[in-house]
């Protein structure tokens, strides 16, 4: 049998640094209520740069990192819910770019969850045998779906990508795995609205942003994301760090009470990128093998636990 595992991790995030005192002056809002409400201080803004420029930077450091050529990968997977297009999709153009002209590539939706449905995805390509390595990114130019005039979700999104270089390995490192939706809540978290068929009888207003009830995400996040944690550590253990979705610093806090986990296990950076939706975990990831916290050297266990739009929720513990 053939196992997965992540070999590198890398990340990229536009230059313009947007702070919620500058938030403050195009909106009735305050430094004051982001930061205690969400721990959010300040977030990426991509200027010029679109979902496929960003999650191609990360595809390019990736493939350095690994001194491997673009012709040696099998797949490209992109978790997005900010595409450039619906069509091509952005793994495409990540492709295209590159040059990685063994690889298939696709886009996978699944909000929030996005990155870790995506390496759910991946990783059985690599276990069923018929891949040896891809990547795996997750990109977001969530700006651009966000209504500047609605503070109460303008101040908590931004934009970023990151990604890991998933390869085939001798043992396992992918130890538990769970992936939920409940779409009969999808209501609660929505974005852009493609164009209906003209030929409809019933013509829904289309909406062009992204709208949350952001307290009941916040409920359904401590009290159905937290049991999903709870039964995957029943499964594969308590890990060494949590990695989270990063929408909000609360959200940390009140899942390390409610599962009984050390506050200190869960990765933050919230704070410096807001909710970058697919991108948060593998930003997270990244930044922590940067600083040394990660290792992927193969003695850690960790947790990825992404939970969203969809509803979505979905888990992985595996060992880096
Ligand atoms: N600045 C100042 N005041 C604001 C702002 C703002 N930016 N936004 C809202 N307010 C006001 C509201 O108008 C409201 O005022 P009112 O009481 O006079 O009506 C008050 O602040 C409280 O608003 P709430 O929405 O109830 O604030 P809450 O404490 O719930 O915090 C938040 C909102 C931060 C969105 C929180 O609910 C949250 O983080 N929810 C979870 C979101 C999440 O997990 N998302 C991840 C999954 S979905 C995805 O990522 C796409």
């Amino acid at each position: 049998m053939a196992f997965a595992k992540i070999s590198q991790v890398a990340h990229y995030v536009p230059t313009q640094v947007v702070t919620n005192d500058d938030l403050a002056k195009i909106m009735d809002t305050s430094d004051e209520w982001i930061s205690s409400r969400t721990g959010i201080r300040e977030r990426h803004i991509s200027v010029h740069e679109n979902t496929s420029d960003l999650a191609v930077q990360v595809a390019r450091q990736l493939l350095d990192k690994a001194k491997l050529s673009s012709e040696e990968l099998d797949f490209i997977l992109v978790a997005t819910m900010s595409p450039d297009s619906t069509m091509p999709s952005t793994a495409a153009k990540v492709q295209g770019a590159i040059g990685a002209k063994k690889a298939f590539a696709f886009d996978l939706t699944a909000a929030c969850s996005g990155f870790v449905f995506a390496l759910a995805t991946a990783e059985k390509f690599i276990r069923s045998g018929t891949c040896q390595r891809g990547l795996v990114i997750g990109a977001e130019v969530l700006s651009k779906q966000l209504d500047w005039s609605d503070r109460s979700t303008a101040v908590l999104f931004g934009d970023g990508a990151g990604g890991v270089l998933l390869e085939k390995a001798d043992a396992q490192y992918f130890l538990a795995e769970s992936l939920n939706t409940d779409g009969s809540k999808g209501g609660l978290v929505s974005g852009q609205t493609v164009l209906q068929s003209p030929f409809s009888e019933h013509q829904e207003p289309l909406n062009p942003y992204i709208q949350m009830d952001g307290r009941a995400i916040f409920d359904f996040t401590i009290r159905t994301v937290s049991k999903s944690i709870v039964a995957i550590m029943e499964e594969a253990g308590e890990p060494d760090y949590l990695l989270l979705h990063q929408a909000n610093e609360r959200i940390l806090d009140k899942m390390a009470q409610k599962i009984g986990v050390d506050r200190d296990k869960f990765l933050a950076n919230m704070q410096r990128y807001g909710n970058t939706s697919a991108a948060s975990i593998p930003i997270l990831l990244s930044e922590n093998v940067a600083n040394g916290t990660l290792k992927l050297d193969g003695s850690q266990k960790i947790l990825l636990s992404g939970f969203g739009g969809g509803l979505t929720w979905g888990n992985l513990i595996v060992k880096i």
